[in-house]
């Protein structure tokens, strides 16, 4: 049983890399369950959409947003998250509360102590042993988000996305500060590497830290 989560700009890849990873781990018999935030669960997925919608509502205040994002993760946690550690899956999560550091706090300047309390609620005791976390410039996200854009027209800006590049900054800063803090709890890998580049680095962290030991290779 295994707790990863994967953070990074959007457009950085951790889709993409999440897929590979759970192909892979599949491979070697090991159970998988891949999900993410905001969302995971139907009631959560409905919180996604609150917070991400890009026009026609009204929009959160900072605490608004912050707790609407830790309802959707206390609900997540107990409902998928738990329960598949505790029948012995790995979980792979597209974002969790690295991201509300990030977000929250280095980009929307809440308070550090007050996110990390929130968090830890949230959390109920459930923190990722290991944190992937792809590496993308502001500018270089940019571009990924138009390209997605162009070859799929219906796709328009979450409200996030939205935010202006400045904001995208901190939030950059807000993840390599994390790094700083715990490097032995972040891989960080550089984003513009290629997909088959991606995981290949990531499967050979995993076995560095002994994840594959009596699994079979
Ligand atoms: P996604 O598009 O990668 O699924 O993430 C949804 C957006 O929500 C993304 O812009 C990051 C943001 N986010 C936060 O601001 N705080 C959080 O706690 C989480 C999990 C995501």
């Amino acid at each position: 049983m295994r707790f990863l989560s994967f953070e990074g700009l959007d457009g950085s890849g951790k889709s993409t890399l999440i897929e590979g990873l759970k192909a892979e781990l599949e491979r070697r018999k090991i159970k998988v369950q891949v999900t993410r935030e905001p969302g995971g669960t139907p009631l959560a997925e409905e919180i996604r959409n609150l917070i991400l919608r890009p026009e026609g509502g009204e929009a959160p205040v900072a605490a608004t947003e912050i707790l609407l994002y830790q309802a959707s993760r206390a609900q997540h946690v107990a409902k998928v998250i738990a329960p598949a550690l505790a029948l012995g899956e790995w979980v792979l999560c597209d974002r969790f509360s690295e991201s509300t550091v990030a977000f929250q706090c280095f980009a929307r300047g809440l308070d550090r102590g007050e996110v990390n309390r929130l968090n830890r609620f949230a959390e109920q005791g459930l923190r990722p042993e290991l944190v992937v976390y792809l590496d993308l410039s502001v500018d270089a996200s940019r571009a990924r988000q138009n390209r997605r854009a162009e070859k799929d027209s219906a796709r328009s800006l979450d409200r996030i996305e939205k935010e202006a590049d400045a904001f995208h900054e901190r939030v950059r800063e807000g993840f390599l500060a994390q790094v700083k803090e715990e490097p032995e709890r972040w891989f960080v890998l550089d984003a513009d590497l290629s997909p088959s580049d991606l995981l290949a680095k990531t499967v050979s962290e995993l076995s560095r830290r002994g994840w594959f030991e009596g699994i079979g290779s």
